[in-house]
């Protein structure tokens, strides 16, 4: 005979109580996925983007936070944060085996039905880069018609980003350099008083643990990063060879200039240095 569970006294009446579908609003959640075809694929193609998306949601929630810990030089806080937004990216690694899966024959029923949307539009996407410190103002432009969008993300593109936040850090613990005072909206250049800083930082660890600790938490995000960038362009390679974008890009050659992006340019010539 089967077991049932609700002689143990699993609940089971929800019309005054709060259900797990009430909580989670699955209603919407699970209601949000509309196919503009009757191809089968399409529902991977959908639910793939907007896991992502829910996820980045997450990614944004930790990193507005760590900012603010870091601010407020509470790093213990920061660190936790940074290590689950590390965590995330590299989930979101793992997620293009489920995409990778989708066949160019099988894409390609699919492609007419994009019309130009792509993930280049993808304002929690460019979020992210704003606060990772790739400061770049021309990715405003494909949220021109929606204003508050880019208000919203002009103040991201416009504050001090993590890695700015973390230099501003180092001033406070006595390293002074040369880019405490910059134009935040302006992409970040190396300096070598910086990776100087880091230098005395790496030398002695157990000196500067904490700041020691904040620089690895960043190239693990770095490195996370740079590996989701990587399978991306690789799974597209694989789907739609170079052909365009939908969202107008040369496709590929686009996606592989992006991996020469770097966020936090000393953390990683130090190790050369040292
Ligand atoms: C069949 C699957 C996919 C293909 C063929 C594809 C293709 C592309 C291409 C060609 C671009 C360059 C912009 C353009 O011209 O459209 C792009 C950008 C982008 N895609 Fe995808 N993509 C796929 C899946 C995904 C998924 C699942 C995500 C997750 C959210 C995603 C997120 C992005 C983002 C954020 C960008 C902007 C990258 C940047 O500007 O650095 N893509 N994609």
């Amino acid at each position: 005979m089967s077991h049932d569970p609700t002689g143990e006294g699993a609940q089971t009446d929800f019309r005054s109580a709060m259900s797990y579908g009430d909580y989670l609003d699955l209603a919407s959640v699970l209601g949000a996925q509309h196919p503009r075809s009757n191809d089968h694929n399409e529902m991977l193609f959908i639910v793939q983007h907007q896991t992502s998306e829910l996820w980045m949601k997450l990614m944004l929630h930790e990193l507005r936070a760590a900012l603010h810990r870091i601010r407020a030089d509470d790093l213990p806080s920061a660190f936790k944060m940074l290590a689950r937004v590390s965590r995330i990216m590299e989930q979101l690694v793992h997620a293009w085996d489920v995409l990778s899966t989708m066949t160019p024959s099988e894409y390609s029923h699919l492609r007419p039905h994009l019309g130009s949307s792509s993930g280049f539009q993808s304002w929690q996407y460019r979020e992210i880069e704003f606060l990772l410190g790739n400061k770049n103002a021309a990715m405003l432009k494909p949220h021109g018609h929606e204003p508050e969008l880019v208000e919203h993300l002009e103040r991201a593109l416009g504050a001090p980003s993590l890695y700015d936040e973390t230099l501003l850090l180092l001033v406070r613990r006595g390293f002074d350099h040369d880019r405490s005072q910059r134009d935040w909206r302006a992409p970040y250049e190396a300096s070598s008083v910086v990776e100087s800083a880091w230098m005395t930082i790496y030398r002695a660890p157990e000196q500067y643990w904490s700041l020691y600790e904040l620089a690895e938490e960043l190239v693990d995000l770095e490195d996370a990063f740079r590996q989701w960038r990587f399978r991306h362009v690789t799974t597209v390679e694989r789907i739609i060879g170079f052909k365009r974008g939908t969202g107008g890009t040369a496709g590929v050659s686009y996606l592989r200039r992006m991996l020469d992006v770097v966020l936090f340019p000393e953390l990683w010539t130090v190790r050369t240095a040292l």
